[in-house]
């Protein structure tokens, strides 16, 4: 998009029609034709503006807002941000690691790298599209916001909205939601809401609420929301010094991240700050797969399931994002790839003890890297980032029952059985001979 200098820099753009609506309208979908919207920047103005060296003069900052691995490059999120409007804690700045020796060789991978986007102040990504969604919230004067979550972005929500001082309604299915992310929500102080339905209704619910009441909705259908998230490609390639990986391999629910990976890898190559595109694969559990059944079939038709699985993050049948991603795999020569839920709480298991940890959705980015090398998709030498979305602490439930042998329709595969013994010196002498202590033989 190029206009002329006197024009606003971003504006909102529906992807369908093409559209356009003023940037502080607080709508989220097209008004002519009711697609989805995207923030688009005018890149020809951006282009002089933005370079490596840019971004990476800022990698020593203290001070908010370029502290944040999202504000860091508000050139490329959201450039017209007043900074009095902006509610940051710091986002992003995580760790890419390469994986541990064993991990690689259960995988089978010989160039892994994890994004560990649990990392965050909240403990997962959605940090990154809150603080660009809260900065607008605040800056179109909202007094509520509203979101349907699996647990993630509402407790993220809760937490940004504390900060902007703007009322946080959450809402989320009732018993399908892991308890670490349920107690942030009320911690933070939300209006915590489980609805009587899966995540799909209540966020049928929530789209209707906003829109009816005026609340400010902070799903990843609006826009802004996937402005900061793009942030996660830009970052992690900073980290590569801007060489971009064979493959990024994410988890897709409702998929706001694949859509914003696409957008992100997208401007950066038509600013010239990456030569090449990596390929996106987004891996969805068996249970919970309407994207997966739509790529196999070429996309000839939209699906959508009742969704079934262990990763509650990722249980969702009618991704609100689906024509965002589509593009994403399209640009970038992506795939779609399932997992079953045995190979997530595997996979979790593998990645929790090489010391990393995460929660079981993001485990299916690994389990998912595994089966697409042995399938021959993906080849071991390739060079691979996987993202992990979110935070071991997240479900602490599940890894206990895990461990346990106590996770209902699974098998322990790697178990580590929690012990008990009296206090006595005899008992600490067997459980280092490994007597009789299930769990202490190497695995
Ligand atoms: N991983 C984690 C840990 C998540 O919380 C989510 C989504 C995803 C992956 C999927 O990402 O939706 O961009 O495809 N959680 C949302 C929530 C739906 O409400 O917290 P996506």
């Amino acid at each position: 998009m190029t206009a002329a200098p006197s024009s606003p820099i971003s504006v909102l753009q529906c992807i369908d029609c093409g559209h356009t609506h003023p940037l502080d309208d607080p709508v989220y979908v097209c008004g002519q034709c009711g697609g989805l919207l995207a923030v688009e920047h005018d890149l020809e103005r951006l282009r002089p503006l933005v370079s490596r060296a840019l971004f990476d003069s800022r990698l020593g900052e203290v001070e908010p807002p370029y502290n944040s691995g999202v504000w860091r490059y508000k050139e490329l999120v959201f450039p017209g941000a007043p900074a009095e409007h902006i509610i940051t804690r710091g986002e992003g700045n995580t760790n890419l690691y390469r994986v541990p020796p064993k991990l690689a060789a259960w995988v089978g991978a010989d160039r892994l790298m994890l994004k560990h986007e649990g990392e965050n102040p909240t403990g997962s990504f959605k940090d990154r599209g809150m603080t660009g969604g809260m900065t607008h919230a605040h800056l179109v004067g909202a007094t509520n916001a509203a979101c349907a979550s699996t647990g993630n972005t509402s407790a993220s929500m809760a937490s940004y909205a504390a900060l902007a001082g703007i009322r946080a309604l959450v809402f989320f299915p009732h018993g399908n939601i892991a308890m670490g992310k349920l107690a942030q929500s009320v911690a933070y102080g939300a209006v915590a809401v489980q609805v009587q339905g899966d995540f799909d209704a209540c966020l049928d619910l929530v789209r209707q609420a906003t829109r009816r009441y005026g609340i400010y909705l902070l799903n990843s259908v609006n826009p802004f929301r996937l402005e900061g998230q793009k942030t996660i490609v830009f970052e992690m390639l900073q980290q590569r010094r801007w060489r971009a990986p064979d493959w990024i391999v994410l988890p897709g629910g409702n998929l706001g991240n694949t859509s914003a990976f696409g957008k992100a890898l997208r401007e950066l190559r038509a600013l010239g700050l990456i030569d090449r595109l990596p390929r996106i694969a987004v891996i969805q559990a068996e249970g919970a797969a309407p994207f997966y059944q739509s790529f196999r079939e070429g996309f000839a038709e939209r699906h959508t399931v009742t969704a079934h699985t262990v990763a509650t993050a990722i249980k969702i049948g009618n991704p609100a994002s689906f024509v965002k991603a589509r593009r994403t795999l399209e640009l970038t020569g992506g795939i779609a790839e399932i997992v079953s839920d045995q190979e997530i709480v595997d996979a979790k298991a593998m990645i929790d003890a090489a010391g990393i940890g995460c929660e079981p959705a993001s485990a299916a980015s690994v389990a998912g890297v595994r089966k697409l090398i042995a399938n021959g998709v993906i080849r071991r030498d390739e060079d691979i980032v996987a993202v992990l979305t979110g935070h071991l602490l997240k479900d602490p439930d599940l890894i206990i029952h895990y461990h346990q042998g106590t996770l209902d329709g699974f098998q322990s595969t790697y178990a580590n059985r929690l012990r008990t013994i009296t206090p006595d010196l005899e008992s600490v002498e067997r459980l280092l001979r490994g007597d009789n202590a299930p769990g202490l033989a190497p695995r």
